[in-house]
């Protein structure tokens, strides 16, 4: 070999060193690639929970990883995952590339970090709860949307009168629902389940979760690649999903400024239209139409699906555990009857049902893994239960690991609402059942969907007894999705209840 070859094949082992290279106190993770790091893990859409679950054994409670360049930090462990959730370093979110490509910067809430996260967070939640938003005076929009699908099963049903002959997919009835109580918050309408329209934009949501916290595109790690190359970086993907939702909430912010009365706001839309004519004189105001936009998809995106599958997956467990169901009607017979929809109000009654809805939320664990937390202080490198954490690290905690520990659940893959009712356990629930997360980037949506959740899931059982179609293997409780799962499609047989 000449001494040329030997300087090539040097300096090419050099660079791959440094390329795979991992920092100094680092924790322990799958073997970094040059370029790549440990794509895989984030790239392969099925089965994310059970990775992250292979990851927390074979790693232990902080697992190392990188996407490209990127470290990518998953927390799993009660004690480690209160630390990421608390950690007064860890309330930021990365940059998202695709905003920054097309605005310059992150906007609105989810993707936002600092003064005007807090800002905008804190403006959104306070309004949307002057709006009702998790507060009883919903319960009549919920039970409006409830009796639509009462309707619409009815119908594919095959009704009464005909003995409900056909299975009804519940994920598709349900969708219009969820959607409509917080599309009334924000623009004070809501939309007839079969108005195309509406379905588009249901269809819409569904395809820009699967895609709206992907790492893993090519954009994200060189944004100025984007424009050049927009299919290869995976921009022109993004932008297809975006473009369908963002249109549609832009006709509705333009329909709103046409007979705006500032002083009478009439919804969400409303009162964000009229901070941004307040604030118009300030120079450092954040409140603008493009920040407003932003908040509505991201409320969208983060809103509807999340308490639609988390429904799905209750009807699922009701089949498939129909003596439990049935445990859940004689609770909701004896308390509520059969005379009224079930209320707010007659939760601290039901015991048996709010055990239900946690196992929903244990078991089902729609959202396996929190979304990226970023570090916030100047520091270096932040130290979480003694490794350390370099800046610009993605830091996530596995929900899905927590849910399904077997140190904490007797039986874990088994649907048990029982474990909830057993007053003996030491561990407080609040540490061990995080579906909303928990800190200061905690869901910001949790009173609406926890609310609509019980009132869907009661009316629903109130009304209807559940089984698996008649001749039809038992469905299956694997999960589609990566970042927001979902169950398999599966029909139900209704019957009224007598
Ligand atoms: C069953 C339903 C839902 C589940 C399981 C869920 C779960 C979560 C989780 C795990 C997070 C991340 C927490 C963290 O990073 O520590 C989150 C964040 C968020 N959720 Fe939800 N969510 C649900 C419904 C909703 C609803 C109905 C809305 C709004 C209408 C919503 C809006 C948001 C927003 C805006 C964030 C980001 C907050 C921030 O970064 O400051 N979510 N959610």
């Amino acid at each position: 070999m000449d001494i040329t070859t030997i300087i090539l094949v040097a300096t090419v082992l050099l660079l791959l060193w440094s390329l795979s290279r991992k920092p100094k106190n680092f924790p322990p993770g799958p073997i970094r690639l040059p370029l790549i790091g440990n794509l895989s893990v984030f790239m392969k859409p099925e089965k994310f929970g059970e990775k992250l679950e292979v990851m927390y054994q074979k790693y232990g409670e902080i697992c190392g990883t990188y996407t490209f360049h990127m470290p990518v930090v998953i927390v799993s462990g009660v004690e480690a995952v209160r630390e990421v959730c608390y950690h007064e370093d860890l309330v930021g979110r990365p940059e998202n590339a695709f905003q920054k490509i097309v605005y310059g910067k992150s906007q609105g809430i989810l993707h936002n970090t600092g003064e005007e996260w807090k800002s905008l967070r804190r403006f959104t939640l306070q309004h949307l709860r002057d709006l009702g938003f998790g507060k009883s005076s919903l319960e009549g929009l919920a039970h409006e949307e409830l009796l639509a699908v009462f309707n619409d099963i009815d119908e594919i049903s095959g009704g009464r009168s005909e003995g409900f002959p056909n299975p009804v997919n519940f994920h598709d009835v349900l969708g219009g629902a969820s959607i409509n109580v917080l599309w009334h918050i924000l623009a004070g309408k809501r939309y007839e389940h079969r108005d195309p329209k509406f379905k588009q934009l249901i269809t819409a949501v569904q395809k820009l979760l699967i895609v709206f916290f992907q790492i893993t595109y090519l954009y994200n790690i060189v944004p100025s690649l984007a424009k050049v190359f927009p299919r290869i970086t995976g921009f022109e993907t993004m932008e297809s999903h975006i473009k369908p939702i963002e249109d549609f909430i832009q006709d509705e912010i333009d329909d709103h400024k046409k007979d705006i009365d500032y002083d009478h706001p009439r919804d969400f839309i409303d009162i964000f239209l009229a901070e941004v004519e307040k604030q118009k004189n300030n120079q450092a105001h954040i409140f603008n139409e493009q920040q407003l936009k932003q908040i509505c998809i991201e409320l969208y995106v983060a809103g509807t699906d999340t308490t639609l599958n988390t429904l799905s997956f209750a009807i699922l467990f009701m089949i498939l555990y129909p003596e439990k169901q049935e445990k859940v009607q004689q609770e909701l017979d004896d308390v509520v009857g059969r005379d009224r929809l079930p209320s707010l109000n007659d939760r601290a009654r039901l015991p048996y049902v709010e055990a239900t809805l946690n196992e929903v939320f244990r078991l089902s664990s729609i959202i396996p893994a929190s979304l990226p937390r970023t570090i916030v202080s100047n520091k270096e490198y932040i130290t979480l239960r003694g490794y350390h954490i370099p800046k610009g690290s993605l830091v996530a905690y596995n929900i899905h690991s927590l849910h399904h520990d077997p140190k904490i659940w007797d039986s874990p893959e088994e649907f048990i609402p029982e474990r909830f009712l057993d007053k003996s356990k030491k561990t407080p629930i609040r540490d061990v059942l995080l579906p909303f997360g928990a800190g200061k980037r905690a869901c910001l949506g949790e009173s609406l969907a926890r609310n609509n959740f019980f009132l869907f899931f009661t009316g629903l059982l109130q009304r209807y007894s559940l089984r698996v179609p008649d001749g039809q293997p038992k469905p299956s409780t694997e999960p589609l999705g990566v970042n927001v799962t979902f169950p398999k499609p599966f029909t139900v047989k209704v019957q009224l209840r007598t």
